[in-house]
């Protein structure tokens, strides 16, 4: 069982006065979908960076089973907003380059890929090259590159901040898929409350200067999703409308100091 813990984590950039984080405490586990929402600038990125170990922070602990995160591993993947795919491979090796890095074998490697693809709704565009795939079809192929390497955490930051309403519900729809599939821990910047509110199984709120935790929701929309409500139903349950309404005030009311 993973858990990835961050305690009491305060983070300085070089030449900045005041700390980007102050005092942040998180845990993620197996099973669990957190949700990060708050305003542009609080620090949604920077504390996804040291989630993935790719910053640190000045003070505090990040643990992974109780080990020091030293550094990005294979059990935690990180999708971007903007796609980092490699333009100059197909769809399938683009999926299939992790495990390239794990030594699997090419033909199984593929074939892995290909399924993967299929999972994410790519099915008959491997051989593709990334130029000629739309914004939805990138970020669904970020998703199975991500999912390749089977890790334990998935860190996403607002994966989905530039696709078009439509693809964007399609996607939530995917997640939630992925999610249930894999029990992987997911970590989900986003800077829409409702998709926060909806796929997450629970919400944290952050504030700027310095950027810090305001509010934990524990939620279970998604719950009632996979138990066959339909998204359009629990969007609009009361329940779900007056969290919205909760969390916008929320982050307005911050807005507004
Ligand atoms: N590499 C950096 N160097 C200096 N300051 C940075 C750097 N990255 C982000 N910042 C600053 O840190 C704050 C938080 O940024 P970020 O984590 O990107 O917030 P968010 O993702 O919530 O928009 C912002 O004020 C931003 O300008
Ligand atoms: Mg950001």
């Amino acid at each position: 069982m993973s858990r990835l813990e961050i305690s009491n984590v305060t983070a300085h950039y070089e030449g900045a006065a005041a700390p980007v984080l102050a005092n942040v405490s998180l845990a993620l586990g197996a099973g669990e979908f957190v949700a990060v929402i708050g305003r542009s600038g609080c620090g949604k990125t920077t504390l996804l960076n040291l989630a993935a170990g790719f910053a640190f922070p000045t003070s505090g602990r990040l643990t992974l089973d109780g080990q020091p995160v030293r550094g990005p591993g294979p059990e935690r993947a990180v999708v971007f907003q903007d796609d980092a795919l490699f333009p100059w491979l197909s769809a399938v090796d683009n999926v299939a380059f992790g495990l390239q890095l794990k030594g699997v074998p090419k033909n199984d490697r593929r074939e892995a890929a290909r399924g993967l693809l299929a999972r994410v709704g790519l099915a008959g565009l491997d051989e593709r090259p990334i130029w000629r795939l739309s914004g939805g079809q990138r970020q669904r192929l970020g998703l199975a590159r991500a999912l390749a390497i089977e890790p334990a955490f998935l860190l996403m930051d607002e994966p989905l901040g530039a696709l078009d309403a439509m693809t964007r519900e399609h996607m939530q729809q995917l997640l939630l898929d992925i999610f249930l599939a894999t029990r992987a821990g997911i970590l989900l910047i986003t800077h829409s409350i409702e998709e926060a509110l909806f796929l997450a199984t629970r919400v944290v709120v952050m504030a700027p200067n310095p950027g810090r935790i305001v509010r934990t929701l524990d939620v279970d929309f998604s719950r009632r999703v996979r138990a066959g409500e339909s998204a359009r139903a629990v969007k609009s349950a009361p329940d779900f409308i007056e969290a919205r309404a909760e969390l916008l005030d929320l982050v307005f009311e911050r807005e507004a100091q």
